[in-house]
């Protein structure tokens, strides 16, 4: 491992600190069509989540004395030849190739403040959060266009977490570098369009997912035969999916949604040998949206899995304390939650008779008794990346003097 000398280190130290959200895609990106250009099979279109309780925080660093990259994720260094070194070492030698830099070298750290690998999207924010900042440190112009194309190189889904809102990541044309240039992500709606929709994100396990979804997409690719069908289905449902949101239709927004989710975890079903992301819970929180929806006789929520046991559920505001009533009477909850949640948005967890009788006979089971949620959190649409002003390099994570990571 190499040492960085403080011996003349802080001349011509550049540093900045991002903050950078996950998104939630309501139309799923599964499968590449290049892997080292990292193109996807599809297009997708996702929401950005709001960085009050996710995020990631990266703070990069140039000096003319660092002459290697180093990167240190949530307090460990990742070194050459460890998972995601390569991905690393990819995205930043794009932006320096880019910034006709190719001596620049940087030092990153990166926090998440959720859990790593889950299958919720953390390297999303890792990596939209890494390419803003290195773009920064060495002198780019941080143009979001081209931060996405560097941040997709880290991870697929990354690209869209550089814009804030309602995000398309487009397939692109295929053929030469036409491709690469072609499939960037860009905003479609503001965050402010739509200031109604919630999020609530339920953890069942926050563990690292056994089957990563670099090797999950590769399968996929090769072995489903549901995967042609899908992809023929994904151009017309980005189209509707588009509309529903411009117009605000929330039941049709949540209908897409949730049958593109269905759709991916079938496409992992039919995989050989077979990917199961969606367990017990999961599959009992499907029900409980459709029991809830089918009771009201109308769409109250939605629900979407990424490569995860971990569900989003979608609703509108005024409807949120019918969700989370309906929640809380056939789940156990967190104490956390208790307060976090219920308690802020007012709801004691009281449903309706008639609606609690019909949701009843349209479950089976009266209150779960499987593993149920370590956590739950509220979200909203959100903004895009954001640099934190920091002049005394207070929320820095690199020491400027030595370029390694603060003492804790
Ligand atoms: O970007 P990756 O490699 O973490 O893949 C993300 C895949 C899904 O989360 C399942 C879907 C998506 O579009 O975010």
């Amino acid at each position: 491992m190499s040492t960085t000398t403080t011996t003349g280190f802080t001349e011509g130290v550049r540093t900045a600190t991002w903050i950078a959200p996950i998104n939630i895609a309501v139309i799923k990106y599964w499968g590449k069509r290049d892997e080292a250009l990292m193109l996807p099979a599809n297009g997708s279109l996702s929401v950005t989540i709001d960085m009050s309780k996710m995020r990631a925080k990266t703070t990069a660093l140039t000096s003319p004395s660092i002459t290697t990259d180093r990167l240190w994720l949530n307090g460990k260094e990742v070194c050459a030849g460890d998972p995601g070194w390569a991905r690393f070492q990819r995205c930043v030698d794009h932006l320096r190739h880019r910034a006709g830099q190719h001596n620049a070298h940087v030092h990153v750290c990166s926090e998440n403040s959720f859990p790593t690998g889950a299958g919720v999207a953390s390297s999303a924010a890792g990596y939209a959060c890494l390419a803003m900042a290195v773009s920064d440190v060495i002198g780019l112009d941080c143009a979001r266009e081209n931060v996405s194309a560097a941040a997709r190189l880290g991870s697929g889904s990354a690209c869209r977490s550089v814009f804030g809102g309602f995000v398309l990541w487009e397939r692109g044309e295929d053929g030469g570098t036409g491709g690469s240039e072609s499939s960037i992500a860009r905003q479609l709606f503001a965050e402010k369009h739509w200031p109604e929709l919630r999020m609530v994100f339920l953890f069942v396990d926050e563990r690292k997912k056994k089957v990563g979804s670099t090797d999950g997409m590769r399968r996929s690719m090769e072995t489903s035969a549901l995967m042609k069908a899908r992809l023929e289905s994904i151009p017309e449902k980005l189209v509707r999916m588009e509309d529903a949101i411009g117009r605000k239709d929330f039941a049709e927004f949540a209908e897409i949604a949730m049958r593109d989710s269905d759709q991916m975890h079938a496409v992992c079903l039919d995989t050989y040998p077979p990917i199961v992301y969606l367990r017990d819970t999961s599959h009992a929180v499907m029900a409980l949206v459709t029991a809830l929806n089918g009771a009201c006789g109308r769409t109250v929520a939605g629900y979407t899995f990424d490569a995860g046991p971990n569900s989003v559920l979608f609703a509108l505001d005024e409807d949120l304390p019918l969700l989370l009533a309906a929640l809380k009477r056939f789940f156990p909850m967190p104490a956390e939650a208790e307060r976090e949640v219920f308690e802020r948005v007012g709801v004691d967890g009281v449903m309706s008779g008639e609606v609690e009788r019909k949701v009843r006979e349209g479950l089976d089971f009266d209150v779960w008794c499987g593993p149920s949620f370590s956590r739950v959190l509220l979200a909203e649409p959100g903004s895009g990346p954001q640099k934190l002003k920091d002049e005394d390099n207070c929320e820095g994570l690199l020491d400027v003097k030595t370029g390694l990571p603060k003492a804790k």
